[in-house]
């Protein structure tokens, strides 16, 4: 058997909207509050697109920032994946990310949607194809616009998400290390109906029509809490468990970032200290797939997160999808 070659997480970037949309704001559009949303989810506020903005300019910036900081030359870049919940373009973000930074090698570029777990999907994804000796460098980029997507009169849905994209750089270690120590994916699509975004399109009109639905993200916020509530912190502690490790092996604890109910049911059962939880969920909500490399980036830019230091990075999302990874973060990914 071919000897696995170990991973190296090179770069990370990540890129926000300008545009702030206050719990305030959003009493203009249904009867709510600042203090029913905040209270309940952690979320004072969100960035959303404007005008002609989109999550690929988002993902162009996030995948930019993160080539960047890996100092791997683009050409030497041999794969793109891009993560979307939200996409801008059924037939392929990942070709536009290529397109936006000039690309031109015909490298391979594609989309997976595993909703807000995405990013760890698109790591496991990375993980294996470089540990088989196929790939050198992969970018992973999770990009999401989900505010076109939100029914915006619906006040138990919209209030949650945001827009962002984030981006992280994986390559072949060049010095024997594997920065992914462990990583995991699930789904469970018994649950598909906790949360949807249809796209039934229209059938040919020789044949009996369908039913058209509008594509808006539906979602059933008591059964996701209820169901992520149940699974998450028990499959975090496992993840740990398995690889050997407590939770005082680790930094970081840096999760997908849904609502801080659901994180602090995480960092208690993990035992870790608020200091470990890296959160921005009051000033980004729900940015899907894109929320975990964001979270992980701007609390390097912050100071928050310190490197070289140990991470746990999990997520859940639509499907149902969830997944875990712990890792080593370098200094100078970000
Ligand atoms: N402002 C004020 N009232 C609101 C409201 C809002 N934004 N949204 C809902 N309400 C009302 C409801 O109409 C309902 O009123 P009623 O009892 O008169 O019918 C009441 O508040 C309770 O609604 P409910 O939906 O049961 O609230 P909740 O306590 O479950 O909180 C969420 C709603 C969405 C905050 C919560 O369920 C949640 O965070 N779930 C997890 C969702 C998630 O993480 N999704 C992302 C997956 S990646």
């Amino acid at each position: 058997m071919t000897e696995l070659k170990p991973v190296k997480i090179a770069g990370i970037g990540y890129s926000v909207p300008e545009t702030v949309v206050t719990n305030d704001d959003l009493t203009k559009l249904y009867e709510t509050s600042d203090e029913w949303i905040y209270s309940r989810t952690g979320i004072k506020e969100r960035r959303l697109v404007s005008g002609n903005e989109t999550a690929v300019d988002l993902g162009e910036k996030a995948a930019k920032n993160a080539i960047e900081k890996s100092g791997i030359d683009l050409e030497d870049l041999d794969m793109i994946i891009a993560a979307s919940n939200a996409p801008v373009e059924m037939y392929s973000m990942g070709c536009q990310i290529q397109k936006r930074l000039g690309i031109k090698k015909q490298i391979p570029a594609f989309d997976i949607s595993a909703a807000c777990t995405g990013l760890i999907y698109g790591l496991d994804i990375a993980k294996g194809l470089i540990s088989s000796g196929m790939y050198k460098n992969i970018l992973v980029v999770a990009c999401d616009n989900n505010s076109k997507f939100l029914d915006w009169t619906d006040r138990g849905t919209s209030i949650l998400f945001g827009d962002g994209a984030g981006a992280v750089l994986v390559s072949e270690s060049d010095d024997g290390i594997d920065d992914i120590i462990s990583i995991d994916i699930k789904s469970d699509g018994n649950y598909d109906h906790l949360i949807s975004l249809p796209f039934d399109g229209k059938n040919c009109p020789l044949v009996e029509p369908n039913e058209v639905k509008t594509s808006l993200i539906k979602m059933n916020g008591k059964g996701v809490y209820a169901f992520v509530a149940k699974i998450l912190p028990k499959y975090v502690e496992e993840l740990l468990q398995k690889t050997g490790l407590t939770s005082d092996d680790i930094d970081y604890l840096i999760p997908h970032q849904a609502n801080i109910r659901i994180i602090q049911a995480v960092q208690e059962r993990l035992g870790m200290p608020e200091e470990k939880v890296v959160t921005n969920i009051k000033y980004y909500g729900n940015t899907s797939a894109a929320s975990i490399p964001i979270a992980l980036a701007e609390g390097v830019e912050k100071g928050k997160v310190k490197l070289p230091s140990t991470a746990i990075l999990c997520g859940f999302g639509a499907g149902m999808t969830w997944g875990g990874a712990i890792v080593r973060l370098r200094e100078g990914i970000c």
